[in-house]
């Protein structure tokens, strides 16, 4: 048997065209890390943007054309990303949709909800801020930071699928009260497909959540993270020009030294933390109407002397809460406390 050589493979590549920009997958720089072991050929497929529509096209195509080079057994592709710069070096002046997209988003303010921990409610803070810096007439979008475990279209009840795009860049999903909302959940034909990406390409994909997407004219836009002080986080820090971060912990949830951690992060990246919010802070019980500090003792005032920042609000645990999340009905939900805290931002 002929044995093949990386040659082989690189000529096998070439005659694979990207069907969107009419340019063969090695004259756009697309090809890395190859990696011949016998028969087993491995390589990334740098893909111009992480979201391309064509990815799995592209992919397969690849896929049948390096099986067909005599003595290879196996092709293993993993779907990548380029840097922005290495798009615009390979796309050249072919790209003029960045600058269109700047001129054309206006955002007076942007927002970061962050934890230490997992679970305590930042998505759901998020979209409560949202809906609420909406109720007092503010312009208001949700990027949603979380590649790998997006939540934001599930509460507006936003279907899959339901991100549009033109050459000009993403359009956002619109909720029914008008929040315009950008999240790899929309971007996927079925909700319960896992996004299983790797760092780079979720920092991509943040990264083009804010410049590709034709938000407009925003009074505030809020971004909702994964928990923890994670690649992610970093990402929208570096990438996105932010006001500031709200800090989210509940009672239960306190470890001074996961606190310390996000502070610190926060304090390198020159990011200002707003606030610190408490969620699931206490139930009021609905026949006393007393309250019950059912997971312990707060511990804000210690959350907020830890990060240097007031705390904006001690929110109740609301069993409705659940049912509204589930049903997409987040728009229902009133809570007082977050009103008075809004009419800050
Ligand atoms: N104040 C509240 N009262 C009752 N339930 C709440 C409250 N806040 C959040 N929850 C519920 O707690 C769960 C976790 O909330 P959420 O998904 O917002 O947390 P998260 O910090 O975004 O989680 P993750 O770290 O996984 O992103 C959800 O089921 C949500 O409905
Ligand atoms: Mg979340």
């Amino acid at each position: 048997m002929k044995k093949h050589t990386e040659n082989d493979i690189i000529a096998a590549l070439s005659k694979v065209m990207d069907p969107e920009l009419g340019r063969n997958l090695v004259e756009l720089n697309m090809i890395r890390d190859l990696n011949i072991n016998g028969g087993r050929v491995s390589f990334t497929l740098a893909l111009t943007i992480p979201t391309c529509p064509m990815r799995d096209q592209i992919k397969s195509e690849a896929q049948k054309a390096v099986r067909q080079v005599p003595g290879v057994t196996d092709v293993d592709i993993t779907l990548g990303a380029m840097t922005a710069e290495e798009r615009a070096a390979v796309l050249g002046s072919a790209m003029p949709v960045m600058p269109q997209i700047k001129a054309f988003n206006q955002v007076k303010q942007i927002i970061a909800v962050m934890s230490g921990k997992g679970g305590v409610g930042k998505s759901s803070l998020t979209a409560l801020l949202a809906v609420e810096l909406r109720r007092q007439g503010q312009k208001v979008g949700i990027l949603d930071a979380d590649i790998t475990g997006p939540s934001i279209p599930r509460l507006f009840g936003l279907p899959s699928g339901g991100l549009r795009g033109s050459d000009e860049g993403m359009l956002p999903a619109i909720t029914t009260t008008g929040i315009r909302v950008i999240s790899a959940n929309l971007l996927l034909q079925d909700e319960d497909t896992p996004i299983v990406w790797r760092g780079p390409m979720i920092s991509a994909a943040i990264r083009q959540f804010w410049t590709d997407a034709l938000w407009g004219k925003l009074d505030t836009l809020l971004v909702d993270l994964p928990p923890g002080t994670s690649d992610a986080a970093l990402s929208v820090a570096q990438a996105l020009p932010l006001n500031g971060v709200i800090l989210v912990t509940t009672p239960q949830a306190l470890s001074a030294m996961v606190v310390r951690k996000a502070v610190l992060m926060l304090k390198q990246l020159n990011v200002p933390i707003m606030g610190v919010v408490e969620n699931m802070s206490y139930f009021v019980c609905p026949d006393c109407g007393k309250q019950h500090e059912v997971f312990g003792p707060s511990h804000a005032e210690e959350v907020a002397q830890t990060a240097g920042a007031p705390i904006l609000a001690r929110l109740p645990i609301r069993p409705e809460m659940l049912a509204l999340a589930d049903a997409g009905r987040i728009e229902e939900a009133v809570f007082p406390e977050l009103a008075e805290m809004a009419k800050a931002f």
